[in-house]
């Protein structure tokens, strides 16, 4: 079965084929991180026009590098939120239309659940159950998969994501858009001892998150010692994010006894995170899985995967289906 992905919800628009669940045909992501950067992040208005414009392109470009053509696809998965709602809807229209003419099923996928089957994407060694630290631009949650399709939140950030922390910390420091990416690199030359940056551990037991404390503690210790050397302050904050969320996935780890653990999501491409993500997951006997960093941030082909297996489950969207800027990741009933 050849699934057609597509993924709108932010600021890439993105289209990929995928046969079988797991061989990838072709993927083509138009990301218009250069339209936003001039304004510090993604401004809804330019990524709908931006999304109309590319979409047909991006799809034609997908069928041409696959070498193949529309009676081929088999089904068409598309997410549906959480997103930007005038840029998910751009690419919601345009597979109902595919699937509409082609009379091929159509499924709405959730976008964080699609950041999480990435990783079956490109491991088939995943056992179940699981705990899955979610970190996006958006988003920081840690889920529980009993097994394919089943969820069950163990908890999430109460302010900023990991992301937009980044994102935040990088704009501060005058560093431009999107900051996961640069901070990263500018930290290997850095001291992360040296800035205490404050960790929310939010007691004991909690597994759940909040970094904007932390965003603030880099603004005044800014403001405080301009003359810092960045390198320092962006290892400083990174080693402050990346111990909690480290910390609170061993956490979750322990609580429900499993014995894999995987990250998905944009931030899970931090050299850092993986590092020391690695480090505790050995020293516990825990299984760690991430995708390539081309798979962690927004792409169409996690998208096409979660949908195979939701299409494979028998589930089915109808060309009634909706758009929506927030929708948690639910279990398939
Ligand atoms: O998953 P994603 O592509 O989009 C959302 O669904 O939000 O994640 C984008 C986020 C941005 O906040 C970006 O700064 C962050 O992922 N990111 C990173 C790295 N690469 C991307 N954060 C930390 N380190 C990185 N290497
Ligand atoms: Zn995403």
């Amino acid at each position: 079965m050849v699934v057609l992905g597509i993924e709108t919800s932010c600021d890439e628009t993105a289209a990929a084929l995928l046969r079988d669940g797991r061989e990838v045909v072709s993927s083509v992501v138009a990301s218009q991180a250069d339209m936003h950067r001039a304004y510090g992040g993604v401004v809804p208005e330019i990524a709908f026009r931006k999304h109309l414009e590319l979409v047909n392109p991006v799809l034609d470009e997908t069928l041409r590098k696959g070498g193949l053509d529309w009676p081929d696809v088999n089904g068409v998965a598309v997410s549906n939120g959480p997103g930007l709602v005038g840029a998910l809807l751009v690419g919601v229209a345009s597979a109902k239309v595919v699937a509409g003419l082609l009379e091929v099923p159509l499924i709405g996928v959730n976008h964080l659940e699609a950041h999480v089957y990435a990783n079956f994407l490109q491991h088939d060694d995943i056992t179940f159950p699981l705990v899955c630290l979610l970190v996006s631009g958006g988003h920081t949650i840690i889920l529980h998969m009993p097994s394919h399709g089943m969820y069950q939140h163990l908890g999430e950030t109460r302010d900023d994501a990991a992301g937009e922390a980044f994102d935040k910390v990088a704009r501060l420091l005058g560093l431009g858009y999107p900051g996961g990416p640069v901070v990263d690199r500018l930290a290997r030359d850095g001291d992360p001892h040296a800035i205490a940056f404050p960790r929310a551990w939010m007691g004991e037991d909690s597994l759940e998150f909040s970094f904007s404390g932390l965003k603030t503690a880099v603004r005044n210790f800014r403001k405080k010692s301009p003359d810092a050397r960045v390198e320092d302050v962006c290892a400083s904050f990174q080693d402050a994010v990346v111990d909690v969320l480290v910390g609170k996935t061993m956490r979750a780890a322990a609580r429900m006894g499993v014995r894999t653990v995987l990250m998905a999501g944009g931030v899970a491409c931090n050299g850092r995170l993986r590092e020391r993500m690695q480090e505790d997951c050995e020293r516990r006997g825990l299984a760690l899985r991430y995708p390539r960093p081309g798979l962690c941030t927004d792409n169409a082909l996690m998208v096409a995967c979660a949908g195979h297996h939701q299409l494979m489950a028998g589930q089915r969207s109808g060309l009634e289906l909706d758009c929506f800027p927030v929708l948690p990741v639910k279990s398939a009933s």
